[in-house]
Protein backbone atom coordinates (compact mmCIF):
# COMPACT_ATOMS: atom_id res chain seq x y z
CA UNK A 1 0.00 0.00 0.00
CA UNK A 2 1.30 3.35 -0.78
CA UNK A 3 3.08 4.81 2.44
CA UNK A 4 2.82 8.70 2.46
CA UNK A 5 0.15 10.89 0.54
CA UNK A 6 1.21 13.95 -0.66
CA UNK A 7 -0.07 15.96 1.86
CA UNK A 8 2.30 13.82 4.55
CA UNK A 9 4.86 15.79 3.09
CA UNK A 10 4.36 18.34 5.52
CA UNK A 11 5.31 16.26 8.68
CA UNK A 12 8.57 15.85 7.32
CA UNK A 13 11.87 18.12 7.51
CA UNK A 14 14.17 19.68 4.54
CA UNK A 15 16.44 17.08 2.86
CA UNK A 16 14.77 13.77 4.04
CA UNK A 17 14.02 11.40 1.56
CA UNK A 18 10.20 10.72 -0.01
CA UNK A 19 8.49 8.11 -2.12
CA UNK A 20 4.82 9.17 -3.36
CA UNK A 21 2.58 7.95 -6.37
CA UNK A 22 0.50 10.21 -8.35
CA UNK A 23 -0.79 11.53 -11.79
CA UNK A 24 1.15 14.06 -13.67
CA UNK A 25 -1.07 17.18 -13.65
CA UNK A 26 1.30 19.53 -15.26
CA UNK A 27 4.76 19.40 -16.92
CA UNK A 28 6.59 22.73 -17.38
CA UNK A 29 10.19 22.55 -19.23
CA UNK A 30 12.62 25.19 -17.84
CA UNK A 31 16.00 24.52 -19.08
CA UNK A 32 17.48 21.38 -18.51
CA UNK A 33 14.52 20.70 -15.76
CA UNK A 34 11.35 19.52 -16.04
CA UNK A 35 8.93 21.26 -13.19
CA UNK A 36 5.98 18.72 -12.73
CA UNK A 37 2.83 18.49 -10.43
CA UNK A 38 1.98 15.36 -8.75
CA UNK A 39 -1.50 14.97 -8.00
CA UNK A 40 -2.86 12.76 -5.54
CA UNK A 41 -6.34 13.08 -3.86
CA UNK A 42 -5.02 14.49 -0.93
CA UNK A 43 -2.59 17.02 -2.23
CA UNK A 44 -0.76 18.47 -5.05
CA UNK A 45 3.52 18.54 -4.89
CA UNK A 46 5.97 20.60 -7.35
CA UNK A 47 8.58 17.97 -8.41
CA UNK A 48 11.52 18.94 -10.12
CA UNK A 49 13.54 16.40 -12.62
CA UNK A 50 17.16 17.78 -14.04
CA UNK A 51 16.98 15.61 -16.80
CA UNK A 52 14.63 13.91 -19.63
CA UNK A 53 11.32 12.95 -18.74
CA UNK A 54 9.76 10.30 -21.16
CA UNK A 55 5.93 10.11 -19.83
CA UNK A 56 2.85 12.86 -20.51
CA UNK A 57 0.31 14.44 -18.87
CA UNK A 58 -2.08 12.28 -16.37
CA UNK A 59 0.51 9.52 -16.30
CA UNK A 60 1.02 7.84 -12.88
CA UNK A 61 4.38 8.32 -11.96
CA UNK A 62 6.33 6.50 -8.58
CA UNK A 63 8.79 8.97 -7.57
CA UNK A 64 11.86 8.75 -4.62
CA UNK A 65 12.89 12.43 -3.98
CA UNK A 66 14.23 14.82 -1.32
CA UNK A 67 12.30 17.49 -0.07
CA UNK A 68 13.77 21.23 -0.26
CA UNK A 69 12.25 24.45 0.69
CA UNK A 70 11.20 26.67 -1.88
CA UNK A 71 12.67 29.84 -2.48
CA UNK A 72 9.11 31.00 -4.66
CA UNK A 73 6.43 29.16 -2.23
CA UNK A 74 3.28 29.08 -3.97
CA UNK A 75 0.31 30.20 -1.56
CA UNK A 76 -2.48 28.58 -3.73
CA UNK A 77 -1.62 25.00 -2.31
CA UNK A 78 -1.30 23.51 1.02
CA UNK A 79 2.44 21.79 0.36
CA UNK A 80 3.23 25.22 -1.47
CA UNK A 81 6.57 25.68 0.61
CA UNK A 82 8.53 22.65 -0.44
CA UNK A 83 9.18 20.78 -3.83
CA UNK A 84 10.79 16.79 -4.27
CA UNK A 85 14.10 16.88 -6.36
CA UNK A 86 13.37 13.22 -8.23
CA UNK A 87 16.30 11.51 -7.51
CA UNK A 88 14.46 7.99 -9.00
CA UNK A 89 10.62 7.30 -10.94
CA UNK A 90 8.77 4.83 -12.52
CA UNK A 91 6.48 5.04 -14.58
CA UNK A 92 3.47 2.95 -13.79
CA UNK A 93 1.19 3.52 -16.55
CA UNK A 94 0.72 5.73 -19.35
CA UNK A 95 -1.81 8.01 -20.30
CA UNK A 96 -2.57 9.35 -24.34
CA UNK A 97 -4.08 12.96 -24.96
CA UNK A 98 -6.45 13.96 -22.18
CA UNK A 99 -9.71 15.83 -23.70
CA UNK A 100 -9.33 18.31 -21.06
CA UNK A 101 -7.32 19.59 -18.57
CA UNK A 102 -7.57 18.40 -14.43
CA UNK A 103 -7.97 21.55 -12.86
CA UNK A 104 -11.05 23.10 -10.97
CA UNK A 105 -11.94 26.02 -13.84
CA UNK A 106 -12.54 23.71 -15.85
CA UNK A 107 -13.23 24.75 -19.56
CA UNK A 108 -14.93 21.40 -21.19
CA UNK A 109 -18.28 21.36 -22.04
CA UNK A 110 -20.13 18.88 -19.40
CA UNK A 111 -20.95 16.62 -22.05
CA UNK A 112 -17.56 16.13 -22.64
CA UNK A 113 -17.03 16.17 -18.48
CA UNK A 114 -19.98 13.57 -18.47
CA UNK A 115 -18.37 11.30 -21.14
CA UNK A 116 -14.65 11.04 -19.25
CA UNK A 117 -16.23 11.44 -15.90
CA UNK A 118 -13.41 9.22 -14.49
CA UNK A 119 -11.11 11.90 -15.41
CA UNK A 120 -13.48 14.39 -14.29
CA UNK A 121 -13.52 13.17 -10.92
CA UNK A 122 -10.12 13.63 -10.59
CA UNK A 123 -10.80 17.15 -10.70
CA UNK A 124 -10.16 18.44 -6.50
CA UNK A 125 -13.40 19.83 -6.00
CA UNK A 126 -15.00 17.07 -7.36
CA UNK A 127 -13.48 14.71 -4.86
CA UNK A 128 -14.29 17.47 -2.52
CA UNK A 129 -17.76 17.07 -3.22
CA UNK A 130 -18.19 13.17 -2.92
CA UNK A 131 -16.07 13.91 0.00
CA UNK A 132 -18.84 15.89 1.82
CA UNK A 133 -21.22 13.65 0.59
CA UNK A 134 -19.85 10.78 2.67
CA UNK A 135 -19.11 12.47 5.30
CA UNK A 136 -23.22 13.50 5.54
CA UNK A 137 -24.44 9.73 5.03
CA UNK A 138 -21.96 8.89 7.82
CA UNK A 139 -23.75 11.60 9.79
CA UNK A 140 -27.13 10.99 9.18
CA UNK A 141 -26.21 6.97 9.39
CA UNK A 142 -24.80 7.65 12.99
CA UNK A 143 -27.50 9.94 14.42
CA UNK A 144 -30.14 7.44 13.11
CA UNK A 145 -28.34 4.73 14.94
CA UNK A 146 -27.87 6.88 17.75
CA UNK A 147 -32.09 7.37 17.95
CA UNK A 148 -32.91 4.15 18.16
CA UNK A 149 -34.00 3.53 14.33
CA UNK A 150 -33.60 0.43 12.10
CA UNK A 151 -31.61 0.69 8.44
CA UNK A 152 -33.67 -1.69 6.42
CA UNK A 153 -33.50 -2.23 2.79
CA UNK A 154 -36.17 -2.53 0.31
CA UNK A 155 -36.26 -4.02 -3.16
CA UNK A 156 -35.53 -1.98 -6.19
CA UNK A 157 -37.15 -4.73 -8.75
CA UNK A 158 -40.92 -3.60 -7.20
CA UNK A 159 -44.12 -2.47 -8.44
CA UNK A 160 -45.69 0.67 -9.32
CA UNK A 161 -45.86 3.83 -6.75
CA UNK A 162 -47.70 6.35 -6.94
CA UNK A 163 -45.26 9.47 -6.26
CA UNK A 164 -46.62 11.49 -9.70
CA UNK A 165 -43.97 10.75 -12.14
CA UNK A 166 -43.43 8.02 -14.98
CA UNK A 167 -42.38 4.76 -13.91
CA UNK A 168 -39.08 2.99 -15.04
CA UNK A 169 -40.20 -0.80 -16.03
CA UNK A 170 -38.24 -3.71 -15.83
CA UNK A 171 -39.72 -6.79 -18.37
CA UNK A 172 -39.40 -10.28 -17.24
CA UNK A 173 -39.72 -13.90 -18.70
CA UNK A 174 -42.76 -13.97 -17.24
CA UNK A 175 -44.65 -13.57 -19.96
CA UNK A 176 -45.48 -9.34 -20.52
CA UNK A 177 -45.19 -9.34 -16.98
CA UNK A 178 -42.81 -6.06 -15.77
CA UNK A 179 -41.40 -4.80 -12.39
CA UNK A 180 -41.15 -1.30 -11.38
CA UNK A 181 -38.56 0.57 -10.35
CA UNK A 182 -39.50 2.44 -6.98
CA UNK A 183 -40.72 5.84 -7.41
CA UNK A 184 -39.68 5.63 -3.74
CA UNK A 185 -39.73 3.29 -0.82
CA UNK A 186 -43.71 4.67 0.68
CA UNK A 187 -45.61 1.97 0.61
CA UNK A 188 -42.93 -0.94 1.96
CA UNK A 189 -41.61 1.48 5.10
CA UNK A 190 -45.75 1.96 6.11
CA UNK A 191 -45.59 -2.42 5.74
CA UNK A 192 -42.40 -1.74 8.18
CA UNK A 193 -44.44 -0.06 10.46
CA UNK A 194 -47.32 -2.13 10.37
CA UNK A 195 -44.28 -4.82 11.31
CA UNK A 196 -43.80 -3.21 14.21
CA UNK A 197 -40.25 -1.70 13.07
CA UNK A 198 -41.40 1.65 14.83
CA UNK A 199 -38.18 3.24 13.77
CA UNK A 200 -36.76 3.00 10.26
CA UNK A 201 -34.82 4.38 7.82
CA UNK A 202 -33.04 4.14 4.70
CA UNK A 203 -30.87 4.98 2.49
CA UNK A 204 -32.28 4.38 -0.63
CA UNK A 205 -32.50 4.96 -4.62
CA UNK A 206 -35.52 6.04 -5.95
CA UNK A 207 -36.39 6.29 -9.84
CA UNK A 208 -38.84 8.95 -11.65
CA UNK A 209 -39.42 9.19 -15.44
CA UNK A 210 -39.84 13.04 -15.29
CA UNK A 211 -38.70 15.80 -16.78
CA UNK A 212 -35.38 16.78 -15.90
CA UNK A 213 -34.29 19.81 -14.06
CA UNK A 214 -30.90 21.44 -12.21
CA UNK A 215 -32.26 19.40 -9.32
CA UNK A 216 -33.58 16.15 -10.35
CA UNK A 217 -31.87 13.12 -11.79
CA UNK A 218 -33.44 9.90 -12.83
CA UNK A 219 -32.18 8.32 -10.47
CA UNK A 220 -31.69 9.48 -7.29
CA UNK A 221 -31.30 9.09 -3.04
CA UNK A 222 -33.67 9.49 -0.37
CA UNK A 223 -33.18 9.77 3.08
CA UNK A 224 -36.46 7.90 3.82
CA UNK A 225 -37.26 7.72 7.48
CA UNK A 226 -40.86 6.35 8.78
CA UNK A 227 -42.20 6.34 12.85
CA UNK A 228 -45.29 5.24 14.82
CA UNK A 229 -47.07 7.04 17.38
CA UNK A 230 -45.67 10.24 16.88
CA UNK A 231 -46.73 13.38 15.52
CA UNK A 232 -46.17 16.41 13.20
CA UNK A 233 -43.99 18.21 16.21
CA UNK A 234 -42.40 14.91 16.93
CA UNK A 235 -40.90 14.65 13.42
CA UNK A 236 -40.01 18.44 13.27
CA UNK A 237 -37.86 18.51 16.32
CA UNK A 238 -35.91 14.96 15.54
CA UNK A 239 -35.24 16.07 12.14
CA UNK A 240 -34.00 19.65 13.21
CA UNK A 241 -31.78 17.80 15.51
CA UNK A 242 -30.51 15.98 12.62
CA UNK A 243 -29.87 18.88 10.43
CA UNK A 244 -28.11 20.95 13.17
CA UNK A 245 -25.30 17.85 13.03
CA UNK A 246 -25.37 17.97 9.50
CA UNK A 247 -24.97 21.64 9.16
CA UNK A 248 -22.03 21.88 12.18
CA UNK A 249 -20.09 19.66 9.09
CA UNK A 250 -19.60 22.81 7.15
CA UNK A 251 -19.42 25.07 10.23
CA UNK A 252 -22.95 26.57 10.18
CA UNK A 253 -24.35 26.63 13.24
CA UNK A 254 -28.45 26.16 12.81
CA UNK A 255 -31.50 27.91 15.45
CA UNK A 256 -34.30 26.08 15.85
CA UNK A 257 -37.47 25.47 15.76
CA UNK A 258 -37.55 25.99 11.85
CA UNK A 259 -40.10 28.75 11.61
CA UNK A 260 -43.16 27.25 10.13
CA UNK A 261 -45.72 29.08 6.98
CA UNK A 262 -48.67 28.11 5.47
CA UNK A 263 -48.73 27.01 2.30
CA UNK A 264 -51.51 30.01 1.36
CA UNK A 265 -49.10 32.07 2.65
CA UNK A 266 -45.53 31.01 0.98
CA UNK A 267 -47.66 30.88 -2.13
CA UNK A 268 -49.09 34.68 -1.16
CA UNK A 269 -46.11 36.02 -0.54
CA UNK A 270 -43.12 34.58 -2.12
CA UNK A 271 -45.73 32.95 -5.41
CA UNK A 272 -44.07 29.31 -4.71
CA UNK A 273 -44.42 26.69 -2.32
CA UNK A 274 -40.65 26.43 -1.88
CA UNK A 275 -39.66 30.21 -1.28
CA UNK A 276 -35.93 31.26 -1.03
CA UNK A 277 -35.90 33.12 2.20
CA UNK A 278 -32.98 34.86 1.98
CA UNK A 279 -34.02 37.59 0.24
CA UNK A 280 -37.13 39.67 0.53
CA UNK A 281 -39.21 41.06 -1.95
CA UNK A 282 -42.49 39.75 -1.20
CA UNK A 283 -45.32 39.87 -3.68
CA UNK A 284 -48.07 42.74 -2.79
CA UNK A 285 -51.50 42.93 -3.56
CA UNK A 286 -52.77 45.53 -5.67
CA UNK A 287 -56.44 44.47 -6.71
CA UNK A 288 -57.94 46.48 -4.53
CA UNK A 289 -56.55 49.33 -6.02
CA UNK A 290 -56.42 48.24 -9.67
CA UNK A 291 -59.18 46.09 -10.68
CA UNK A 292 -61.41 49.03 -10.58
CA UNK A 293 -59.57 51.68 -12.40
CA UNK A 294 -60.12 53.00 -15.82
CA UNK A 295 -57.81 51.05 -17.75
CA UNK A 296 -59.12 48.12 -19.41
CA UNK A 297 -55.59 46.07 -18.95
CA UNK A 298 -56.61 45.87 -15.00
CA UNK A 299 -60.42 45.08 -15.52
CA UNK A 300 -61.92 41.65 -15.09
CA UNK A 301 -59.11 40.01 -13.22
CA UNK A 302 -59.38 38.10 -10.23
CA UNK A 303 -55.99 38.89 -9.09
CA UNK A 304 -53.82 41.66 -9.69
CA UNK A 305 -49.80 41.45 -7.51
CA UNK A 306 -46.48 42.82 -8.06
CA UNK A 307 -43.09 43.13 -6.64
CA UNK A 308 -41.17 45.74 -5.65
CA UNK A 309 -37.94 46.02 -7.02
CA UNK A 310 -36.01 48.80 -5.78
CA UNK A 311 -33.42 49.37 -8.27
CA UNK A 312 -34.72 51.08 -11.98
CA UNK A 313 -34.33 48.19 -14.20
CA UNK A 314 -32.71 48.38 -18.02
CA UNK A 315 -35.03 47.64 -20.99
CA UNK A 316 -32.47 44.37 -21.48
CA UNK A 317 -33.53 43.33 -18.17
CA UNK A 318 -37.43 43.85 -18.01
CA UNK A 319 -36.79 41.64 -21.09
CA UNK A 320 -35.38 38.44 -19.00
CA UNK A 321 -38.48 39.22 -16.84
CA UNK A 322 -41.14 39.50 -19.30
CA UNK A 323 -40.00 36.25 -20.52
CA UNK A 324 -39.74 34.66 -17.46
CA UNK A 325 -43.12 35.99 -16.40
CA UNK A 326 -44.78 34.86 -20.19
CA UNK A 327 -43.23 30.78 -19.13
CA UNK A 328 -45.02 31.00 -16.14
CA UNK A 329 -48.77 31.18 -17.24
CA UNK A 330 -49.18 34.84 -17.70
CA UNK A 331 -49.82 37.04 -20.48
CA UNK A 332 -48.12 40.24 -19.49
CA UNK A 333 -45.72 41.74 -17.14
CA UNK A 334 -46.27 45.27 -16.44
CA UNK A 335 -43.37 47.50 -15.68
CA UNK A 336 -43.72 50.64 -13.98
CA UNK A 337 -41.04 53.20 -12.96
CA UNK A 338 -41.22 55.21 -10.14
CA UNK A 339 -38.52 57.63 -9.79
CA UNK A 340 -38.31 60.46 -6.58
CA UNK A 341 -41.91 58.88 -5.58
CA UNK A 342 -42.88 60.09 -9.27
CA UNK A 343 -43.61 58.23 -12.82
CA UNK A 344 -43.59 58.86 -15.89
CA UNK A 345 -46.36 59.77 -18.17
CA UNK A 346 -47.65 57.22 -20.66
CA UNK A 347 -50.90 56.19 -22.05
CA UNK A 348 -50.73 53.13 -18.66
CA UNK A 349 -49.61 55.21 -16.14
CA UNK A 350 -52.07 58.57 -16.82
CA UNK A 351 -55.12 56.12 -16.69
CA UNK A 352 -54.15 54.55 -13.40
CA UNK A 353 -52.38 57.62 -11.96
CA UNK A 354 -54.69 58.35 -8.98
CA UNK A 355 -54.22 54.72 -8.06
CA UNK A 356 -50.37 54.60 -8.69
CA UNK A 357 -49.69 57.92 -6.55
CA UNK A 358 -51.92 55.48 -3.64
CA UNK A 359 -49.33 52.69 -4.34
CA UNK A 360 -46.57 54.61 -3.82
CA UNK A 361 -47.77 56.18 -0.67
CA UNK A 362 -49.21 53.18 0.98
CA UNK A 363 -45.98 50.87 -0.36
CA UNK A 364 -43.83 54.35 0.41
CA UNK A 365 -42.09 53.94 -3.16
CA UNK A 366 -39.12 55.75 -3.70
CA UNK A 367 -37.26 54.74 -6.31
CA UNK A 368 -38.10 51.44 -7.66
CA UNK A 369 -39.96 49.35 -10.92
CA UNK A 370 -43.02 47.91 -9.71
CA UNK A 371 -43.45 44.95 -11.42
CA UNK A 372 -47.22 43.70 -11.95
CA UNK A 373 -49.05 40.63 -13.37
CA UNK A 374 -52.87 39.97 -13.12
CA UNK A 375 -55.32 37.11 -14.26
CA UNK A 376 -55.86 33.66 -11.92
CA UNK A 377 -54.82 34.13 -8.76
CA UNK A 378 -52.76 30.59 -9.14
CA UNK A 379 -51.01 32.62 -12.43
CA UNK A 380 -50.47 35.34 -11.01
CA UNK A 381 -48.69 34.06 -8.00
CA UNK A 382 -46.69 31.09 -10.22
CA UNK A 383 -46.00 33.69 -12.82
CA UNK A 384 -44.72 36.61 -9.89
CA UNK A 385 -43.11 33.74 -8.24
CA UNK A 386 -40.64 33.10 -10.75
CA UNK A 387 -40.01 36.74 -11.71
CA UNK A 388 -38.74 36.67 -7.72
CA UNK A 389 -36.23 33.75 -8.62
CA UNK A 390 -35.34 35.10 -11.63
CA UNK A 391 -34.68 38.59 -9.93
CA UNK A 392 -31.93 36.75 -7.53
CA UNK A 393 -29.76 35.20 -10.58
CA UNK A 394 -29.60 38.68 -11.68
CA UNK A 395 -28.77 40.79 -8.74
CA UNK A 396 -27.51 38.33 -6.64
CA UNK A 397 -29.74 39.11 -3.58
CA UNK A 398 -29.69 36.08 -1.70
CA UNK A 399 -26.71 36.10 1.44
CA UNK A 400 -24.58 32.64 -0.22
CA UNK A 401 -23.50 32.14 3.09
CA UNK A 402 -27.14 32.07 4.49
CA UNK A 403 -29.18 29.03 5.15
CA UNK A 404 -32.74 29.49 5.65
CA UNK A 405 -34.79 26.48 6.46
CA UNK A 406 -38.76 26.18 6.90
CA UNK A 407 -41.30 23.63 7.26
CA UNK A 408 -43.83 24.25 4.62
CA UNK A 409 -47.42 23.73 6.31
CA UNK A 410 -51.33 23.33 5.93
CA UNK A 411 -51.38 21.87 2.64
CA UNK A 412 -54.10 21.04 0.26
CA UNK A 413 -54.98 17.08 0.02
CA UNK A 414 -55.83 17.44 -4.22
CA UNK A 415 -55.44 19.88 -6.86
CA UNK A 416 -56.44 19.43 -10.12
CA UNK A 417 -53.92 18.56 -13.06
CA UNK A 418 -53.71 19.87 -16.38
CA UNK A 419 -56.85 18.21 -17.28
CA UNK A 420 -59.15 19.17 -14.40
CA UNK A 421 -58.55 15.85 -12.98
CA UNK A 422 -58.26 15.54 -9.06
CA UNK A 423 -54.79 14.38 -8.03
CA UNK A 424 -53.18 13.93 -4.73
CA UNK A 425 -50.58 17.04 -3.96
CA UNK A 426 -48.62 14.64 -2.25
CA UNK A 427 -49.42 11.32 -2.14
CA UNK A 428 -52.88 9.25 -1.58
CA UNK A 429 -51.56 8.08 1.74
CA UNK A 430 -51.38 11.35 3.07
CA UNK A 431 -54.27 12.00 6.62
CA UNK A 432 -56.16 14.69 5.73
CA UNK A 433 -56.70 17.21 9.16
CA UNK A 434 -59.62 16.42 11.91
CA UNK A 435 -61.32 19.60 10.58
CA UNK A 436 -61.22 19.21 6.67
CA UNK A 437 -62.19 15.66 6.52
CA UNK A 438 -65.71 15.98 6.25
CA UNK A 439 -65.49 18.04 2.89
CA UNK A 440 -63.61 14.75 1.62
CA UNK A 441 -67.18 13.66 0.10
CA UNK A 442 -68.70 16.81 -1.80
CA UNK A 443 -65.74 19.77 -1.71
CA UNK A 444 -62.71 17.41 -1.66
CA UNK A 445 -60.41 21.11 -2.76
CA UNK A 446 -61.06 21.92 0.41
CA UNK A 447 -59.60 18.95 2.47
CA UNK A 448 -56.26 20.10 4.38
CA UNK A 449 -53.57 17.61 4.16
CA UNK A 450 -51.41 16.28 7.32
CA UNK A 451 -48.61 16.92 5.27
CA UNK A 452 -45.31 19.15 5.38
CA UNK A 453 -42.38 19.86 3.12
CA UNK A 454 -38.84 20.76 4.40
CA UNK A 455 -37.12 24.65 2.11
CA UNK A 456 -34.04 25.59 1.99
CA UNK A 457 -32.76 28.65 -0.08
CA UNK A 458 -35.10 28.12 -2.97
CA UNK A 459 -35.26 24.12 -2.74
CA UNK A 460 -37.28 21.75 -1.90
CA UNK A 461 -35.27 19.41 0.63
CA UNK A 462 -38.02 16.97 2.07
CA UNK A 463 -41.81 16.21 1.90
CA UNK A 464 -44.06 14.32 3.91
CA UNK A 465 -46.76 13.55 5.93
CA UNK A 466 -48.36 11.67 8.59
CA UNK A 467 -50.32 9.13 6.89
CA UNK A 468 -53.86 7.55 7.22
CA UNK A 469 -54.05 4.31 9.42
CA UNK A 470 -57.41 3.54 8.96
CA UNK A 471 -58.43 0.93 6.25
CA UNK A 472 -61.51 2.19 5.38
CA UNK A 473 -60.58 6.08 4.83
CA UNK A 474 -57.69 4.43 2.81
CA UNK A 475 -59.83 3.17 0.38
CA UNK A 476 -62.33 6.21 0.03
CA UNK A 477 -59.05 8.47 -0.38
CA UNK A 478 -58.23 6.27 -3.83
CA UNK A 479 -62.14 6.65 -4.92
CA UNK A 480 -61.81 10.32 -4.69
CA UNK A 481 -58.87 10.05 -6.86
CA UNK A 482 -61.44 8.02 -8.96
CA UNK A 483 -59.74 4.64 -8.59
CA UNK A 484 -62.39 2.16 -9.51
CA UNK A 485 -62.29 -1.04 -6.75
CA UNK A 486 -60.53 -3.66 -9.59
CA UNK A 487 -57.56 -0.16 -9.84
CA UNK A 488 -57.80 -0.46 -5.87
CA UNK A 489 -57.67 -3.95 -6.21
CA UNK A 490 -54.95 -4.76 -8.91
CA UNK A 491 -52.75 -1.82 -7.35
CA UNK A 492 -52.75 -1.93 -3.74
CA UNK A 493 -54.53 -4.83 -2.56
CA UNK A 494 -51.48 -6.18 -0.90
CA UNK A 495 -51.45 -3.16 1.19
CA UNK A 496 -55.15 -3.05 1.54
CA UNK A 497 -55.17 -6.91 3.07
CA UNK A 498 -52.42 -5.29 5.39
CA UNK A 499 -54.00 -2.74 6.89
CA UNK A 500 -56.81 -5.19 8.44
CA UNK A 501 -54.34 -6.73 11.17
CA UNK A 502 -53.60 -3.42 12.96
CA UNK A 503 -51.59 -0.24 11.83
CA UNK A 504 -50.27 1.37 13.91
CA UNK A 505 -50.62 5.51 13.87
CA UNK A 506 -47.22 6.58 11.79
CA UNK A 507 -45.62 9.13 9.51
CA UNK A 508 -42.97 9.73 8.18
CA UNK A 509 -40.85 11.95 5.51
CA UNK A 510 -37.93 11.20 2.41
CA UNK A 511 -35.58 13.96 1.31
CA UNK A 512 -33.24 14.38 -1.17
CA UNK A 513 -29.37 13.73 -0.14
CA UNK A 514 -28.78 14.51 -3.92
CA UNK A 515 -29.96 18.06 -3.34
CA UNK A 516 -28.42 18.52 0.15
CA UNK A 517 -25.18 18.05 -0.94
CA UNK A 518 -26.22 20.65 -3.60
CA UNK A 519 -26.61 22.79 -1.81
CA UNK A 520 -23.96 22.42 0.89
CA UNK A 521 -20.97 22.09 -1.53
CA UNK A 522 -22.59 25.45 -3.57
CA UNK A 523 -23.08 23.51 -6.60
CA UNK A 524 -25.98 24.75 -9.04
CA UNK A 525 -26.97 21.26 -11.05
CA UNK A 526 -27.38 18.33 -8.86
CA UNK A 527 -25.05 16.64 -11.57
CA UNK A 528 -21.69 18.01 -9.71
CA UNK A 529 -22.59 16.22 -6.43
CA UNK A 530 -23.49 12.47 -7.91
CA UNK A 531 -20.28 10.52 -9.37
CA UNK A 532 -22.04 9.02 -12.17
CA UNK A 533 -25.22 10.96 -13.08
CA UNK A 534 -27.50 10.91 -15.74
CA UNK A 535 -26.96 14.41 -18.67
CA UNK A 536 -30.25 17.04 -18.72
CA UNK A 537 -31.57 14.47 -21.09
CA UNK A 538 -31.67 11.47 -19.23
CA UNK A 539 -28.81 9.82 -20.67
CA UNK A 540 -25.63 8.35 -19.46
CA UNK A 541 -23.58 9.65 -21.98
CA UNK A 542 -19.99 7.20 -20.22
CA UNK A 543 -21.49 4.09 -20.92
CA UNK A 544 -24.09 5.19 -23.99
CA UNK A 545 -27.09 4.11 -22.25
CA UNK A 546 -29.81 3.81 -22.46
CA UNK A 547 -29.31 1.77 -25.15
CA UNK A 548 -30.86 -1.06 -27.24
CA UNK A 549 -30.93 -4.64 -26.35
CA UNK A 550 -30.33 -8.14 -29.07
CA UNK A 551 -32.85 -9.45 -30.75
CA UNK A 552 -32.28 -12.50 -28.35
CA UNK A 553 -32.57 -10.65 -25.44
CA UNK A 554 -36.43 -9.59 -26.57
CA UNK A 555 -36.88 -12.53 -27.60
CA UNK A 556 -36.56 -13.85 -24.36
CA UNK A 557 -38.15 -10.79 -22.89
CA UNK A 558 -41.53 -11.91 -25.03
CA UNK A 559 -41.15 -8.47 -26.21
CA UNK A 560 -41.89 -7.07 -30.11
CA UNK A 561 -40.11 -3.57 -30.98
CA UNK A 562 -42.52 -1.59 -33.30
CA UNK A 563 -40.02 0.91 -33.75
CA UNK A 564 -39.33 1.01 -37.34
CA UNK A 565 -36.15 3.35 -36.57
CA UNK A 566 -34.29 0.66 -35.11
CA UNK A 567 -30.84 0.91 -35.64
P1 LIG B 1 -41.13 13.26 -2.64
O1 LIG B 1 -41.66 12.77 -3.91
O2 LIG B 1 -41.46 14.68 -2.28
O3 LIG B 1 -41.69 12.39 -1.43
O4 LIG B 1 -39.56 13.07 -2.59
C1 LIG B 1 -38.81 13.34 -1.41
C2 LIG B 1 -37.61 14.20 -1.74
O5 LIG B 1 -36.78 13.58 -2.70
C3 LIG B 1 -36.15 14.57 -3.51
N1 LIG B 1 -36.47 14.31 -4.93
C4 LIG B 1 -35.55 14.30 -5.91
N2 LIG B 1 -34.23 14.51 -5.91
C5 LIG B 1 -33.58 14.39 -7.09
N3 LIG B 1 -34.17 14.06 -8.26
C6 LIG B 1 -35.50 13.83 -8.32
N4 LIG B 1 -36.05 13.48 -9.49
C7 LIG B 1 -36.26 13.95 -7.11
N5 LIG B 1 -37.56 13.79 -6.80
C8 LIG B 1 -37.67 14.02 -5.47
C9 LIG B 1 -36.66 15.92 -3.04
C10 LIG B 1 -37.95 15.56 -2.34
O6 LIG B 1 -38.31 16.48 -1.35
N6 LIG B 1 -42.49 8.98 -0.44
C11 LIG B 1 -42.49 10.42 -0.28
C12 LIG B 1 -41.94 10.85 1.05
C13 LIG B 1 -42.82 10.57 2.22
O7 LIG B 1 -44.02 10.91 2.18
O8 LIG B 1 -42.30 10.05 3.22
C14 LIG B 1 -41.63 11.02 -1.38
O9 LIG B 1 -40.89 10.36 -2.07
O10 LIG B 1 -35.72 16.48 -2.14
Amino acid sequence: MKKNANIDILNFKENDIVTLYGWAQTIRKMGSFNFVDLRDRSAIVQLIFNNKIDFSKESVLKITGILKKRKNPNTNLKTGNWEIEVSSYEVLSRSIDIPFEIKDDVLAKEETRLEYRFLDLRRPKMYENLLLRHKIIKIVRDWFDKNGFLEIETPILSKSTPEGARDYLVPTRNNGKFFALPQSPQLYKQLLMISGIEKYFQISRAFRDEDMRKDRQPEFTQLDVEMSFINEDDIFSLMEDLYKNIMKLINIDISTPFRKITYDEAVDLYGSDKPDLRYEYKLIDLTKYLASSNSPLFQNHQSIKGVIFDQLLSNKDIKILEEIALKNKTDKLITIKIQNKNFNSNTLNDLISLELKQIIDDFNIKDATLLITRGEYKNVTQSLGAVRVKLNELFNLANEDKYEFAWIIDWPMFELDENNQIVSAHHPFTAPTDETIKYLDNNPLKVKARSYDLVLNGFELSSGSIRIHDKDLQIKMFKVLNLCDQDINNKFGFFINAFQYGVPPHGGLAFGIDRLVMILAKESSIREVIAFPKNANGIDVMLDSPSRISDEQLKELNIKQIDSNKK
